[in-house]
């Protein structure tokens, strides 16, 4: 059976005092785990060493949000998987909507951050999603199909096995609308038969695929039981602890 991966994407929140407040709530509630759940938070680059000292002794793994495709090199501002991977971290979320829209990251992009987290041993959590405008128009599998046939260009059938998609309509990213219960096992079905067709049922199988909008203490039993949903993708729910951490309590009901 799958692990579930309950991850908290921070986004731009939490100054470093904020975020050891934060992850001191959440180790106060739930420093253990049980071993049927990963538990992840993705803070902002600031704060990850600090997360990953003071989460050391916990179940609790610690992520990026973003980085760079280089391994190094004349790229001022930016932070490479290396840095990363260094500070102690095992994700990396890498094409994120937001990071799509207002930062015109690209299939391409994206495609070489993939490669390059995954030659430094960080996994991906490639997110992919449609807009409310592409899935009036019923296009949500053919833009999600793109997405992710494009991410996973060149990517083997070994490397793949590091990766986690991450299913985020748009339309339900911090607006409170959620997709479905349906809805999400649609799409999470869709990609999973899309994987096994570009790879093998096997790698299909074991991937994980996390739905990401809007997902809270009140629809996350619903939305974790459907057959092709293995986590959560948080925002806004994973800056409370009370919230992020009965998540993890109902996903660890459901393993
Ligand atoms: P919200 O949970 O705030 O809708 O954000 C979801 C998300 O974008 C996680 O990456």
């Amino acid at each position: 059976m799958r692990k579930f991966l309950i991850a908290g994407n921070w986004k731009m929140n939490c100054t470093p005092s904020e975020a050891a407040l934060l992850l001191e709530g959440i180790k106060e509630k739930k420093g253990e785990v049980s071993e049927e759940v990963d538990v992840l938070v993705c803070p902002p680059f600031v704060s990850l060493s600090m997360a990953v000292n003071y989460l050391h002794e916990t179940d609790i793994q610690v992520g990026a949000q973003n980085m760079h495709f280089e391994s190094s090199g004349a790229y001022t501002g930016e932070i490479s998987a290396s840095m990363i991977a260094e500070s102690g971290c095992n994700y990396v979320i890498l094409g994120h909507s937001e990071r799509r829209e207002y930062f015109n990251e690209d299939d391409e992009l994206i495609n070489k951050k993939i490669g390059q987290a995954i030659s430094n041993d960080l996994a991906p959590i490639l997110c992919v999603g449609e807009s409310l405008e592409q899935r009036k128009a019923g296009e949500q599998k053919m833009v999600v199909g793109k997405q992710i046939r494009a991410a996973l260009e060149g990517i083997n059938t070994d490397q793949v096995l590091n990766v986690v998609i991450a299913y985020e309509p748009i339309w339900a990213i911090g607006t409170g609308e959620t997709a479905t219960p349906e809805q999400a096992q649609q799409m999470h079905k869709f990609i999973r038969d899309l994987v096994s067709e570009i790879y093998d049922s096997d790698v299909a199988t074991s991937l994980r695929i996390l739905y990401g909008g809007s997902m809270k203490p009140a629809n996350a039993d619903e939305l974790l039981s459907q057959p092709d949903v293995d986590g959560g993708l948080i925002g806004g729910a994973s800056l409370d602890a009370d919230s992020f951490t009965e998540i993890i309590t109902i996903a660890e009901k459901l393993s």
